[in-house]
């Protein structure tokens, strides 16, 4: 269940690369490291995880269950659960350092959470989670699966999870399309104005864009689409059959004109 693998390795430099292949995250000193990390970049980590909460089409009050893989520490669910109150979540991680950090960030939803120590890297992490989602949630940990056959796998495992309507998200590190690309995300971050962040080449990443686009088609992801994109990122939705949004009157408090994520 856990992989263990190097111990030396940099959890600053996991941003940097393609992130795959050198870290230990059962490691409780990595784990802490790469966390002292996500403080320094909260707020573009905050950014990331309102994307994801913004393209959820759901009342604030709505009940429905989620599933987040290689949930880490949490932040996103904190983020979700927040806003959907009625909402219930499970976080799937083979980390149990970063289990622990999301029980403890999340102990005030009580039994809205449910953790899952699993790993992705094996289909049998999905004989763990029991029944129907709504929507599956994912930030920055399919890519550290690095074998592009076992993703396309994973991919077909999320769709079977998927109940009828439901939706899955995945912001993730792409390959560029051409390793010409490589070193444009470095040179972007350099306009401040952009808010862009600095990557590095990303040419480890186990698949581009495209590729991504297709291994969900392949999974039987009725329709596929890329919601937001930058150098070397991309939120990838794959929808299983229809997409339901609420429409906007019905968001609105009381017919208050205030957008439903500020309640
Ligand atoms: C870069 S962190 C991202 C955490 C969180 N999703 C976020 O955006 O802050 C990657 C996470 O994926 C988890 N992870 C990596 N490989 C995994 C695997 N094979 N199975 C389950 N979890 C995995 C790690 O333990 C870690 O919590």
């Amino acid at each position: 269940m856990v992989d263990a693998t190097h111990r030396d390795a940099d959890p600053a430099r996991e941003h940097e690369h393609g992130g795959a292949s050198n870290e230990d995250w059962n490691d409780a000193d990595f784990v802490a490291r790469w966390l002292e990390r996500q403080a320094e970049r909260a707020p573009e980590r905050r950014r990331q995880f309102a994307l994801v909460r913004a393209v959820i089409p759901r009342l604030p009050a709505e009940e429905f269950r989620y599933l987040n893989l290689g949930s880490g520490p949490g932040n996103l669910d904190e983020l979700l659960l927040d806003q959907f109150a009625a909402a219930t979540a499970t976080l799937v991680d083979f980390s149990l350092p970063m289990l622990m950090a999301a029980r403890a960030r999340l102990a005030r939803f009580g039994d809205r959470v449910e953790y899952v120590h699993a790993n992705l890297a094996s289909a049998d992490w999905a004989g763990g989670v029991g029944g129907s989602f709504d929507v599956v949630v994912s930030t920055l940990a399919v890519h550290h699966v690095e074998d592009p056959r076992r993703i396309r796998a994973l991919y077909g495992e999320v769709h079977r999870l998927l109940g009828h309507g439901g939706m899955f998200l995945n912001l993730d590190r792409v390959r560029p399309a051409r390793p010409a690309f490589g070193p444009l995300a470095a040179w972007a971050a350099q306009d401040p104005e952009a808010g862009l962040s600095a990557r590095g080449h990303g040419d480890d990443l186990p698949g581009t864009l495209a590729e991504h686009l297709g291994w969900l088609g392949e999974a039987g992801f009725g329709a596929v689409d890329v919601l937001w994109k930058d150098p070397g990122m991309a939120l990838l939705c794959g929808l299983r059959d229809h997409l339901h949004v609420p429409e906007e009157a019905h968001a609105h408090d009381g017919g208050e004109h205030a957008h439903p994520h500020t309640h």
